[in-house]
């Protein structure tokens, strides 16, 4: 998959001749700013909130950095024109961070200011920072901290799997800040990190519980449960409602074109739930990695090329 994703030659073919096929249209929201827009309201209309991503990652090219800053806040002013939150996912390396951690702190600052300028009472609008693997861990949330101390609206995304996030996650609730919690996309070090399913999924749940302590939602703190992990979420809930949390005051969330029947199940519970939004031309690396959390979704790339 690794291979699939990073080879230049296939993903230019692919991404040329296969562009706007079941692939890309089963995982992205649209190749720019007005098609993804539209996307979210049509997604509104199922009762779904979206969080817009520009799709690329790891971008060693600062033209292509600033490109995406640039697409996102236009993506903004769109979205806050339709009504829609200002939700936004960023790889912390999409704004930067192979650059150095200033030019990406500097570049997030000014994302996250030019949210604060269009933010709207009654909308939940956040810069969202996604979690990459081991090795910027520390700098992504030493970003975060920066961001929330400037008093800019900003959330960050912790992985059950590695062994700080336990800490990590009693300072933010402690803050009144905003979590999403998810699994862990990326194989880490056993020095570092849980290696086996059952014990990140158990980690898991004893992190979402921490996050749905009656006292952590009184201190202000918002949980963001990022799975499509069936058995979690129903504990999850159970957790909630056994806490007396009511559905506004947490949200799940989950990748756009991932268990659709899932994602309606919760939604006629009356769950909050909001959709991964990813957008752009740079489709195949996103779309391979879904094909790898679950071989079934190989489906729709053999359908895509022929
Ligand atoms: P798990 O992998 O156990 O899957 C549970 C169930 O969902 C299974 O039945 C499985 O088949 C199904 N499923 C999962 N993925 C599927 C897919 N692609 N297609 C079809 N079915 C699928 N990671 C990270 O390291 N940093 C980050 O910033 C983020 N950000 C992020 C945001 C959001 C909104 C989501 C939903 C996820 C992430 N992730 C992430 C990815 C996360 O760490 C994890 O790899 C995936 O969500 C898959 O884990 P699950 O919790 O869904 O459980």
């Amino acid at each position: 998959m690794i291979f699939l994703a990073t080879h230049q030659g296939i993903k230019a073919w692919i991404q040329k001749t296969a562009a706007a096929t079941l692939l890309a249209r089963r995982f992205v929201g649209g190749e720019n700013e007005n098609a993804v827009v539209a996307k979210g309201l049509e997604l509104k209309a199922q009762n779904l909130l979206v969080s817009f991503f520009h799709l690329g990652e790891y971008v060693t090219d600062k033209t292509l950095v600033d490109q995406t800053l640039a697409s996102l806040k236009k993506t903004m002013v769109h979205a806050r024109k339709a009504d829609l939150d200002l939700h936004l996912s960023i790889d912390p390396t999409q704004a930067g961070l192979i650059q150095g951690t200033g030019a990406c702190q500097q570049n997030l600052t000014r994302l996250a200011r030019f949210l604060k300028s269009l933010e709207r009472p009654g909308n939940l609008d956040v810069l969202m920072i996604d979690m990459e693997d081991a090795s910027v861990t520390q700098p992504t949330l030493d970003i975060f901290r920066h961001l929330i101390q400037a008093g800019l609206p900003a959330a960050i995304t912790l992985q059950a799997c590695l062994f700080q996030t336990p800490d990590d996650l009693k300072s933010v609730i402690e803050a009144g800040g905003m979590v999403r919690l998810v699994k862990g996309a990326f194989a880490e070090d056993s020095h570092i990190a849980h290696t086996r399913k059952n014990k990140i999924d158990q980690t898991y749940l004893s992190l979402a519980k921490d996050m749905l302590h009656p006292d952590a939602i009184v201190n202000g703190f918002y949980p963001v449960f990022a799975t499509h992990d069936h058995r979690l979420i129903q504990e999850i809930l159970k957790t909630a409602r056994k806490n007396q949390i009511s559905p506004a005051q947490y949200e799940f969330e989950m990748l756009f074109g991932v268990r659709p029947d899932l994602q309606q199940e919760l939604v006629q519970k009356g769950c909050r739930v909001r959709l991964y939004l990813p957008y752009g031309k740079d489709f195949w690396p996103y779309a391979v990695r879904r094909i790898g959390e679950n071989p079934k979704n190989m489906t729709f790339l053999i359908k895509s090329l022929i």
